[in-house]
């Protein structure tokens, strides 16, 4: 393929949990050119800007030219948002405005990627086209975003909403789920983990598989446009998630215990099951069953034997 063929795409929070699957997704077999962008931790071939600056992204965009942005970046830690809203309105949702009109401007396809949360927990499984009522300051501002996205490209842009994520993590807290694992591994102390509230786990890789089937339908046809749902398809709590870390790894689980009170924190809800039928209709994607997955990310953190 000459390299004025190749379709381009930019991605945002490319050095995050999900950017980089996305990243790794898209650069696999060189029919994409990709450029992921990064914050404090640029490195490589990452680009650093700070997405709060309208006028380094449009720069960036108007050299680079993207056929499709996916804007990936986000404060994602629902408890952050509480104690800083202004910061963190700035960014999930003006960042998210700006990109859409910038993306408007340059004759891109954007894909906002957004969160189950949007979504109140009373009456899941949750379509697409279900009325979101999100119930903290981090669901409220990335349904925002959703919306500035939509109104702003209605003819050119998507919303992928997705649950609970897991990946290869740089160190065990970066994310929620393989930070239980600490609980496992740190047998000496006696711990309660959350069994309240499902999650339903979904690795980031196979996420990134369906916005890479995501971005190619929609550039090949004009009225493939939207709001999608992707999910893992097993129902866990937190402490169902540790007994199986501990379980494929043949460790000690009897210091672990459940504890039926929701968390304190940020509201969340209980059950935000996404509906992904329309995806798998198309045949989209791949669900990778938590007990391979996990084990796969976790790997590197365990000494076995
Ligand atoms: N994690 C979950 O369980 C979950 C669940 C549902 C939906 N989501 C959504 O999925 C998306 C990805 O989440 P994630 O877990 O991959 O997030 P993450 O690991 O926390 O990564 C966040 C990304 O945003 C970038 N970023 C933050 N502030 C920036 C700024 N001012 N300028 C440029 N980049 C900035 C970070 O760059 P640096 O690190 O380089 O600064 C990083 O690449 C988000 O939109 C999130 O709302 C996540």
């Amino acid at each position: 393929m000459r390299d004025d063929q190749r379709k381009k795409v930019l991605i945002t929070g490319a050095s995050g949990l999900l950017g980089r699957a996305i990243l790794k997704e898209f650069e696999v077999d060189g029919s994409w050119e990709c450029v992921g962008l990064a914050f404090t931790r640029a490195k490589g071939n990452l680009r650093k800007v700070d997405l709060k600056d309208v006028g380094a992204v449009r720069a960036l965009v108007s050299e680079f030219r993207p056929t499709v942005i996916i804007h990936s970046a986000a404060e994602r830690r629902p408890d952050v948002v509480e104690q800083q809203l202004e910061a963190s309105r700035q960014l999930n949702v003006v960042v998210s405005q700006n990109l859409a009109s910038i993306a408007k401007e340059f004759n891109c396809f954007l894909l906002y990627i957004s969160t189950n949360g949007v979504f109140d927990g009373k009456s899941p499984p949750y379509k697409p086209s279900d009325v979101p009522n999100p119930s903290n300051s981090y669901c409220i501002f990335k349904f925002e975003g959703e919306k500035a996205t939509l109104q702003t490209l209605p003819k050119s842009s998507g919303v992928l909403r997705v649950p609970y994520l897991y990946g290869q993590v740089e160190n065990l807290a970066e994310c929620s789920c393989t930070a239980l694992f600490q609980a496992v591994l740190n047998n000496t102390k006696s711990k309660s983990v959350t069994d309240y509230g499902m999650r339903y786990p979904t690795l980031v890789d196979d996420i990134a598989i369906v916005i890479r089937q995501i971005c190619e339908k929609a550039l090949s046809e004009n009225d493939f446009r939207g709001i999608w749902h992707w999910s893992g398809s097993e129902a866990l709590t937190k402490y169902q998630m540790t007994k199986i870390m501990a379980e494929v790894f043949n460790l000690d689980f009897s210091h672990i215990k459940p504890a039926s009170e929701p968390p304190t924190g940020a509201k969340r809800s209980n059950n935000s099951q996404l509906d992904c039928s329309d995806l798998m209709k198309l045949n989209f994607g791949r669900h990778t069953p938590f007990r391979v997955g996990i084990q796969e990310c976790l790997r590197n953190f365990v000494n076995v034997s």
